[in-house]
């Protein structure tokens, strides 16, 4: 959604077994409302049929240059002019080498030398080509060019061996061209730093005070942002997710490291959007040894507060803050309070009794509270677009700071 909604993307699609994925890539790009052109080189035709890309996307691909019946025999030079972005995956040494080489031999090296859009290239290959001193120069090339270059991955090839040279997952490279396409969006320039997931207490060297947190709202909150355009540095606590391409990822475990990395993190930026479950307390101390059970005895672990991150953020002109209030009862009130206690900008509140919404769940549904009083109620979506409503907000905000004569 969102910031592929009627975009204007081209696949190309180049000869490796890993063809069959990019089926998977065209199929998703076009069910986020994406317009879609599909170029084959005739190589690839031969792994998977024309058809199936046309059944995906609703379009029929472009492959053979030489079909006098064609009125399309312009294709490639239209194509080329429409593309917000030409996505190559799979990519082959061959097509590799076309590219840094200027060669233009099929519809997909015409399409690509003849664009201005930006290319995204996605290799896949036996890692004995990939690795090849020609291989590797013509990357440089291209990198050099401007060129993003996404992948390969490691892991099982096709020849049965285990190396580097598998095309990356479709979801890696529809975060690429998300990137690439939120270039010079609205917070284009803006540094933006989120949190996510909760944070572990630890209590010894096995165990922790922690919470149910996912961290799939505050990732989605990064991958907004920088599908806006913004700089964004994500600092969360630990989750099995993994990292939000084109963003700068932080780990951390405790509130305490968490807190030292947003302090740092918040410096020079524009906007802090803590979505992490910080833990509320921690153990006064952590045992080294790890606690024995004692069948007669009863446990108790004093525990003491941890920093309040967004409190020791403080206040700064310029700096958008937004905090997120997860609440059993007393939804309104308590965020309302939490807007003041916290001197936030706006707060996203949560009532996590709901089943379908929240805690781990993929959606949420919020209210999004503002410090002058306003309310927007949110019904269930995802955490994607929840994310993209409260970057509204946040857009708005520091575009109105803009227009603030400076204190
Ligand atoms: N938060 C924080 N530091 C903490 C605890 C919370 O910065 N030590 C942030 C959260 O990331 C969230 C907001 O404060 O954006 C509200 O968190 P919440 O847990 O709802 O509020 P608390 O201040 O912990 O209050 P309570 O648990 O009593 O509701």
């Amino acid at each position: 959604m969102y910031n592929l909604t009627d975009r204007n993307i081209v696949l190309c699609v180049t000869g490796s077994i890993a063809v069959y994925k990019a089926v998977d890539l065209a199929s998703k790009l076009t069910q986020a409302g994406a317009v879609l052109n599909v170029i084959m080189t005739p190589e690839a035709t031969k792994f998977v049929a024309p058809i199936t890309f046309q059944s995906v996307s609703g379009r029929c691909p472009y492959w053979d240059m030489w079909d006098a019946n064609s009125n399309l025999a312009e294709a490639h030079i239209a194509l080329a002019r429409q593309a917000e972005v030409l996505v190559i995956a799979p990519a082959t040494a061959t097509i590799v080498a076309r590219l840094a080489l200027g060669l233009a031999e099929e519809m997909v090296s015409l399409t690509a030398l003849a664009t201005r859009a930006p290319l995204i290239v996605c290799p896949a290959m036996d890692s004995q080509m990939f690795e090849h001193p020609a291989t590797q120069e013509h990357l440089t090339t291209l990198r050099n060019r401007g060129v993003q270059i996404v992948g390969p991955e490691d892991g099982r090839l096709a020849s049965g061996q285990m190396g580097r040279g598998r095309l990356s997952e479709v979801e890696t490279i529809i975060g690429w061209i998300r990137h690439v396409l939120g270039r010079g969006g609205d917070l284009a320039g803006k540094k933006v730093v989120v949190t996510g997931g909760g944070t572990h207490e630890p209590i010894d060297p096995v165990r922790f005070v922690g919470n149910n947190s996912s961290g799939k709202m505050g990732f989605a909150v990064a991958e907004a942002a920088r599908d806006r355009g913004a700089d964004v540095v994500l600092v969360s606590g630990p989750s099995v997710l993994p990292d939000p391409v084109a963003v700068e990822v932080l780990r951390v475990r405790r509130a305490a490291e968490m807190r030292d990395a947003v302090v740092a993190a918040c410096v020079g930026a524009d906007a802090l959007i803590m979505a992490a479950a910080v833990a509320d307390y921690q153990p006064a101390e952590t045992v080294g040894e790890k606690i024995k059970r004692r069948q007669s005895e009863t446990l108790s672990i004093p525990l003491v507060p941890t920093p309040d991150i967004l409190a020791e953020v403080g206040v700064r002109p310029g700096l958008v803050k937004v905090g997120f209030a997860a609440e059993s009862r007393d939804l309104l009130a308590n965020a309302q309070q939490k807007i003041e206690d916290k001197q936030l900008d706006l707060i996203v509140a949560n009532d996590i009794t709901a089943s379908d919404a929240g805690f781990a769940a993929d959606n949420n549904r919020v209210v999004i509270l503002d410090s002058a009083g306003g309310r927007a109620e949110l019904p269930l979506m995802s955490k994607y677009d929840v994310a993209w409503h409260i970057l509204d907000k946040v857009a708005t905000l520091l575009a109105a700071s803009k227009l603030q004569p400076e204190a």
